[in-house]
């Protein structure tokens, strides 16, 4: 099912994807190295429970993961790329870390996910991914208009990344969001312009272009959830949430908006 959100909803949206976006602004600013898994996903429990939310992945129990998550967050480390299980781990310098947030809040959901480089070294191949998911990230939301169709945003996505050199798994990508977290449509990261769902004010959709540096395989950790990279090479993954407006896109999940 398509939800339309109405104008109250959006705005309620709005206040979500600004919750969203300044827990992670805060985590990434309080990760570092040293940092363990855990205390991020603590953190984000304590945020979520102080701002009056509720988690989108706690008792989360889709058919791609083994039971309920059981964590407030994603926490995915250097491989590993979706639904990274929050684990005893401690971040080095160098470490690529995907943080990947959904919350609700008066009953909509937002979500959105960085990734960072932990510490002082700037590895190249590493700001090269995350330029290119960042980019490709803005490329789909410049895209995302009334009467835009999900295909034009998945050509849009899907170009930036082949430009820059990777192969995109299509075996998860973007979607619908609202009273839920995940809902229809399904936005792939690659596809074909004209074809798919004809955009519509009001629609919500979770954008999120992913990708590794030299494979586009994924193995699952044996903890059930975490999506690695078959080939042990590091991954990158941004998302924002964004409601379509009556001229163009707005991205909710930025601080202060
Ligand atoms: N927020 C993720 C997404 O971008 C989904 C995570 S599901 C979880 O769609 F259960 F792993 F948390
Ligand atoms: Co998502």
């Amino acid at each position: 099912m398509i939800e339309i959100l109405t104008t109250p909803e959006v705005a309620r949206a709005r206040e979500t994807g600004r919750l969203v976006a300044e827990i992670l602004q805060s985590l990434t600013s309080r990760c570092g190295v040293g940092t363990n898994l855990l205390e991020i996903d603590r953190w984000t429990a304590q945020m979520i429970a102080d701002a009056g939310a509720r988690s989108c992945y706690v008792d989360y129990e889709p058919s791609f993961g083994r039971g309920p998550f059981g964590h407030h967050i994603c926490t995915a480390v250097n491989d590993a790329v979706l639904h990274g299980k929050p684990h005893d781990r401690v971040l080095a310098d160098g470490d690529l870390l995907t943080l990947d947030l959904a919350v609700s809040l008066g009953g909509v959901a937002a979500d959105a996910a960085v990734s960072v480089i932990v510490g002082a070294s700037r590895p190249a191949e590493s700001v090269a991914m995350i330029r290119a998911t960042e980019s490709a990230l803005q490329a789909g939301i410049a895209a995302a208009r009334p009467g835009a169709r999900i295909g034009d945003l998945s050509h849009a996505i899907g170009s930036v990344l082949g430009a820059a050199g990777y192969s995109i798994n299509t075996d998860f990508g973007g979607h619908g969001i609202g009273s839920q977290m995940h809902q229809d449509p399904a936005v792939p990261n690659t596809g074909r312009p004209g074809r798919g769902l004809t955009l519509r004010p009001g629609l919500l959709l979770a954008l999120e272009p992913w990708v590794m540096a030299d494979t586009d395989q994924l193995v699952t950790d044996p903890d059930g959830w975490t999506l690695r990279s078959a080939t042990g090479c590091r991954t990158a993954h941004s998302e924002h949430t964004i409601a379509i407006t009556d001229d163009g896109a707005e991205i909710l999940t930025l601080p202060g908006h």
